[in-house]
């Protein structure tokens, strides 16, 4: 299993496994530069994407082909898109989540109003268009986890 970032060529691939997932596609090829994937035989088993905006960022897609399930991987792949939103200066950084709420507080995600989410979070296509109203909105501090 190797864990790198992602490059166009796995754009489809990454793609099958959102849609897999019954998670949202909408942006992720504009964000892809700002991915990590998990290769294992030639093929994507896992993927944690980010979008950076400022000294914010958006944690999303993060998912974990069901046969690698339960083995850390989403572990893994979580922590290392908070490392890089870290080393890109992200202060904080926001997930909405209508299936894991109770996944990302061992991440150090905690409930957060949307109210509180800066401007420019809000206006992306996750939080406008592809993720419910209804669905849960986290936030980790990066400079409180350090
Ligand atoms: C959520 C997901 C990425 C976790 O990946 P993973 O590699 O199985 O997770 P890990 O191995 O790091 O962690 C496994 C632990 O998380 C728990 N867990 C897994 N999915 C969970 C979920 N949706 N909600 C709550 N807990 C969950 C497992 O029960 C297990 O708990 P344990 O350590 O107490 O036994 C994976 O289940 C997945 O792809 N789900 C579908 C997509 C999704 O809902 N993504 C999150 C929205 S952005």
């Amino acid at each position: 299993m190797t864990v790198r970032g992602a490059s166009s060529a796995d754009i489809a691939a990454v793609l099958a496994l959102l849609e897999r997932s019954a998670l949202p596609t909408d942006g992720v090829a504009e964000h892809l530069g700002d991915f990590v994937v998990a290769e294992r035989d030639g093929g994507i088993a896992g993927v944690a994407g980010l979008e950076r905006y400022g000294d914010a960022a958006l944690l999303r897609s993060v998912a974990v082909a069901e046969s690698a399930r339960g083995t850390g991987l989403g572990a893994l792949l979580t922590a290392r898109a908070l490392e890089s939103a870290a080393a890109a200066g992200a202060r904080s950084v926001y997930l909405l989540t209508t299936t894991a709420e109770s996944y990302f507080p061992r991440h150090g995600f905690r409930p957060a109003d949307r109210e509180s989410v800066p401007a420019a979070v809000r206006e992306s296509v996750e939080f406008t268009t592809a993720c419910p109203s209804s669905a849960a909105v986290m936030v980790l501090n990066l400079e409180e986890s350090r």
